[in-house]
């Protein structure tokens, strides 16, 4: 399997990813728990992150500290399932702006078409992390990223919850310089592109649409 792929095989990732992956859970806890493990995730993809220094005063004395800036990440949705996992992302990074891109798939084709694109700006001096819980044949993962980096953005971390090794090799292939990030690696794609085992449509399971 390519080498941009970091599985977070944490225990509390592999049980809240059965908890999602259950036909019984309920769209109420599904939601849940998605914004549980999503800043999980988002920990290890922001590892790397660089730091700048602050001066200030604890009750004792004074000193020099690490910060982060609150723009040197930029979390971005793809909609709708990748809201899920923003909203949990933005529970630890709580001032990172936000962006939506809005591609789906064409069940015909399997082939990504784009109809929502609106980003923060300055993306080029931001860590640029992009959102979906299902990475399956990587069709919209890689429209995202390529339209992301057409607006600017140069450095970049795919966040998924579930990645099929097709998915993986694809965006690996039109994206070698994005490291990938998913709760779990599974065995592969069904006839309609649904990951397998999975845990079904995420956009239809957050939203209750089934
Ligand atoms: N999108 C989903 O929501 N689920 C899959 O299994 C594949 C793509």
């Amino acid at each position: 399997m390519a080498k941009t792929l970091t599985v977070v095989d944490h225990p509390l990732v592999r049980h809240k990813l059965t908890i999602l992956r259950d036909r019984t859970t309920p769209p109420p806890l599904f939601r849940q728990v998605m914004r549980e493990i999503a800043p999980l995730l988002l920990y290890e993809a922001t590892r790397d992150l660089e730091l700048g220094e602050t001066d200030i005063e604890t009750p004792l004395e004074s000193g020099r500290f690490p910060t982060l800036d609150s723009g040197s990440v930029a979390l971005i949705s793809i909609l709708r399932a990748g809201n899920g996992l923003v909203d949990g992302m933005l529970d630890l990074m709580p001032s990172a702006p936000v962006g939506h891109v809005g591609a789906y798939r064409d069940h015909q084709t399997l082939e990504a078409v784009r109809y929502y694109f609106r980003v923060p700006d300055r993306l080029g001096e931001r860590l640029v992390v992009v959102a979906d819980p299902m990475l399956a044949t990587g069709n919209t993962a890689s429209m995202a990223l390529s339209l992301l980096k057409r607006a600017g953005a140069k450095r970049l971390k795919f966040v998924a919850l579930v990645a099929a090794p097709e998915g993986v090799a694809a965006l690996a292939k039109a994206h070698p310089d994005v490291p990938i990030f998913a709760g779990a690696l599974d065995r592969g794609l069904d006839e309609k592109g649904y990951i397998l085992p999975g845990l079904g449509d995420a956009g239809d399971r957050l939203y209750g649409t089934l």
